[in-house]
């Protein structure tokens, strides 16, 4: 079965309750696209109003982040039934700033995988390498083990539900995207590493969105290569460009 394409936007520290409700009432019309799930991850306090705003749409929301216990002593967290009984559905999980400014690592990214899937949250599973990394050779063997260890534990079934995001680091916010080759030839080492975990069933049922200043102009060739399942959007998720990204097949 061919894989659906998904393209959800991850808004960041940006949009009031009130912009949020504004922007999903601006896009709700451009977004409209049959061929893709279309996800807005949006942070915590806009979940609610977005939910809301996108009633009766095919938007679908998601949250940016979550944390791995069921309840407690841990002040600012958000936990995982807090988001289904909103009426989340997917949580982008180890996005690089959130590994780099809130030291996240591997090891809490597989925590947070785990606890998503016992709650029938879709992870976004987030890796990518530095410049640094990519330019001393080393992006794949990086990236293997960032898959790896953000898989532990997790079953085939589960897995194949995934959705990975690959987002080179340098690419991020930098209107530097990555080329079409590139992003092609990362996506299909992560999909290698999964039949490797795995088996080739999974690995051919799990999502891979490139992910790193995708715009409405390197969207269509992007989204064409074997391995690319859709993309995770920063900038651009929050103008009506989204709309053309989600629409970059028509
Ligand atoms: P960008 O962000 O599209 O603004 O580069 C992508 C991301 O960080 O998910």
């Amino acid at each position: 079965m061919a894989r659906k394409k998904i393209i959800a936007g991850n808004w960041k520290m940006n949009m009031t309750p009130s912009q949020a409700v504004e922007l999903i009432n601006t896009l709700k019309p451009l977004v409209v696209n049959e061929d893709v799930d279309v996800v807005f991850c949006v942070p915590a306090i806009d979940i609610i109003p977005a939910i809301e705003a996108a009633k009766g749409t095919n938007i679908v929301i998601g949250a940016e982040n979550m944390y791995f216990e069921e309840k407690g002593a841990f002040t600012g967290e958000i936990s995982p039934e807090m988001l289904t009984d909103a009426g989340v559905k997917y949580v982008i999980i180890g996005h690089s700033e959130r590994r780099e400014y809130f030291a996240e690592t591997d090891e809490t990214v597989n925590k947070k995988v785990l606890k998503a899937f016992e709650h029938g949250i879709t992870p976004i599973i987030c890796c990518g390498e530095t410049l640094t990394q990519r330019e001393q050779g080393v992006t794949i063997d990086f990236i293997r083990q960032q898959i790896k260890i953000a898989f532990l534990n997790v079953t085939a079934s589960q897995a194949a539900s995934a959705v990975i995001a690959y987002e080179p680091i340098w690419a991020i916010g930098t209107g530097k995207v990555a080329t079409t080759k590139q992003a092609q030839e990362v996506c299909k080492a992560i999909r290698d590493c999964i039949a490797e975990i795995y088996d080739a069933e999974t690995a051919e049922a799990i999502r891979i969105q490139y992910g790193g200043s995708v715009s409405a102009s390197s969207a269509p060739e992007l989204f064409a290569q074997p391995d690319i399942d859709g993309g995770l959007v920063g900038g651009a998720s929050l103008k009506p460009d989204f709309g053309k990204i989600v629409c970059y097949n028509k």
